[in-house]
């Protein structure tokens, strides 16, 4: 058998002051911020502007106009159906180490040749430092790539089956009959490219409908796919409303099924929609969805002061907490109280807040106006609030950009909205609990919360740290000891959360790969 090697990591480049990587870099920063780009729909390999446009500009600086994107209407979605179901069979039939080629270039494009393009994109259209663009929009997006390849080969590439005397028994795997939905969030570009890329991975042909804060980047990811070798129409590029993409992919007999990721409130409404359409289909559309979260942060009194608070700090601001695995609520032993408070005080003091363009800065501004607005409404809510106190932040200025300080907010009350809803944005609420109270917070924690994506605990003490990992059992689908909640590494641990984070098919494994193929079972008896 065509053996895939179990593949590495890609290295993540540090950007060091002098080194080649940092003046490629800056050079693509200033190509682009300098270009104003037009953005087309890509229907079956063709470029199509609608007239219907969007403008893009740099969350961090108002007056960095980055370019305008093209949106496609109803009609143009139903070509885009059209031109995909039209690239099916040839690609379907594909045998899936050719396709793996594709998938393993369009790697090796990433890794060499555009990524000084696709960190600088990324970093100038959804406000990324260089550092979270590197681990994104590189290393992530290659990840998962290589990896997935090495998954494809696991599935088609294997039997699993036993066979008894005169009997031959195998499995065989084909695409889904359909077309595949890709809707794309705007927080990572990793996970953008993955979303239509793994379902095609697998054989199918997908439509990709990014977030409107995010089609910049799938512009240069698109003429990536093209330089690779992905034959016209297995992705087709459709950045449109929802209203038009759901009403023309929905109603479609020939929609197989979505691989999303968003709000956990669009995605109940995505399921219920399909619910409705259900007998217009030809199957029951794979449904595969990674949501919301309201990831905790959870210290025992034996944890270590710098490590937690390290963590804390970089779990709730890096990518200004517009990652949904971001630390949003902490837990904290009393007897920690003053030190944490004293320790956060001082690391956030050190962040320098700013254009991702100067490298020093760690954290940017928020993604969007939308953003911004929703994100300091929940701030103003804390500030006039009795049980609760901001202690660290709470300020915010849009006059060049979208910027929110890291912002720290304090409270006994579990039921206090910042401790309990999603904020998408650079806000840690906390709470202090009574040592003695372990268990009992840890049982709080656990039934607490709507959301299920991720969780850290921090203990130095072994029997802490068992009662943890048993009474959170189904807090998190991602669950760290004494590490943040972010930066899940693809490989190493798959991602995805349960409850209302999602249908937990974890990315960047078999796991999720497994959701886009159809399988006949043959029977041979001699
Ligand atoms: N995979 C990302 C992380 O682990 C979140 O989407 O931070």
């Amino acid at each position: 058998i065509f053996k895939v090697p179990f593949p590495q990591n890609e290295p993540v480049f540090e950007y060091r002051e002098g080194s080649k990587e940092k003046k490629e870099l800056k050079a693509a920063l200033k190509e682009l911020s300098e270009k104003y780009i037009e953005i087309p729909v890509v229907i079956g390999g063709k470029e199509v502007k609608t007239g219907d446009t969007v403008e893009i500009t740099a969350p961090f600086d108002h007056s960095i106009r980055l370019g305008k994107y093209h949106k496609a209407g109803q009609p143009e979605i139903q070509q885009a159906i059209d031109a995909a179901m039209a690239a099916r069979e040839a690609w379907g039939k594909m045998p899936w180490f050719h396709r793996a080629g594709i998938f393993l270039k369009i790697a090796e494009l990433i890794s060499t040749k555009y990524r000084a393009q696709m960190n600088a994109a990324t970093m100038l259209s959804i406000g990324k430092t260089a550092v979270q663009a590197e681990i994104d929009s590189a290393c992530e997006l290659i990840d998962f790539l290589r990896f997935n390849v090495h998954f494809m080969q696991q599935i088609y590439g294997e039997q699993p089956m036993h066979n008894s005397k005169g009997v031959w028994n195998s499995l065989q795997y084909r695409p889904l009959e359909g077309f595949i939905l890709a809707v794309t969030p705007f927080n990572f570009t990793a996970i953008s490219g993955n979303l239509p890329l793994a379902p095609a991975m697998m054989g199918n042909v997908v439509l990709w409908k990014p977030s409107g804060d995010a089609a910049y980047v799938p512009n240069l990811l698109m003429k990536i796919f093209k330089e690779a070798g992905l034959p016209d129409g297995v992705v087709n590029y459709v950045p449109s409303d929802a209203k038009d993409i759901s009403a023309a992919t929905f109603s479609s007999p020939d929609f197989g099924g979505i691989h999303f990721t968003g709000s956990t409130g669009v995605f109940k409404n995505i399921w219920e929609t399909i619910g409705k359409n259900i007998y217009t289909y030809k199957s029951y559309p794979r449904i595969v969805g990674e949501t919301g979260g309201k990831d905790f942060i959870f210290a025992h009194k034996s944890a270590d002061l710098d490590e937690l608070a390290v963590a804390s700090v970089r779990g709730a601001f890096e990518y200004q907490g517009q990652k949904c695995s971001a630390a949003s609520r902490a837990y904290i032993p009393m007897s920690m109280k003053d030190a944490y408070l004293k320790r956060m005080k001082e690391l956030v003091g050190e962040i320098k807040m700013g254009s991702p363009m100067d490298f020093r800065n760690f954290m940017t501004a928020v993604v969007s106006k939308r953003a911004y607005k929703s994100i300091t409404a929940f701030i103003d809510y804390a500030k006039q609030a009795s049980d609760a106190e901001i202690v660290i932040g709470g300020g915010y200025d849009e006059s060049k950009g979208w910027f929110i300080e890291p912002t720290v907010i304090t409270t006994q009350n579990l039921e206090f909205k910042t401790f309990r809803e999603e904020i998408f944005g650079p806000v840690l609420t906390v709470t202090f609990y009574e040592d003695e109270k372990y268990e009992e917070y840890l049982k709080l924690c656990n039934s607490g919360n709507e959301y299920a994506l991720t969780g850290s605990i921090f203990a130095r003490c072994r029997e802490a740290i068992i009662t943890a990992v048993e009474l959170l059992e189904d807090a998190a689908g991602n669950f760290y000891i004494n590490d943040k909640p972010t930066g899940a590494v693809v490989g190493q641990q798959p991602f995805g959360g349960g409850r209302g984070s999602g249908t937990n098919d974890k990315a960047g494994s078999y796991l999720n790969l497994i959701r886009w193929v159809n399988t006949r079972t043959v029977k041979e008896t001699f």
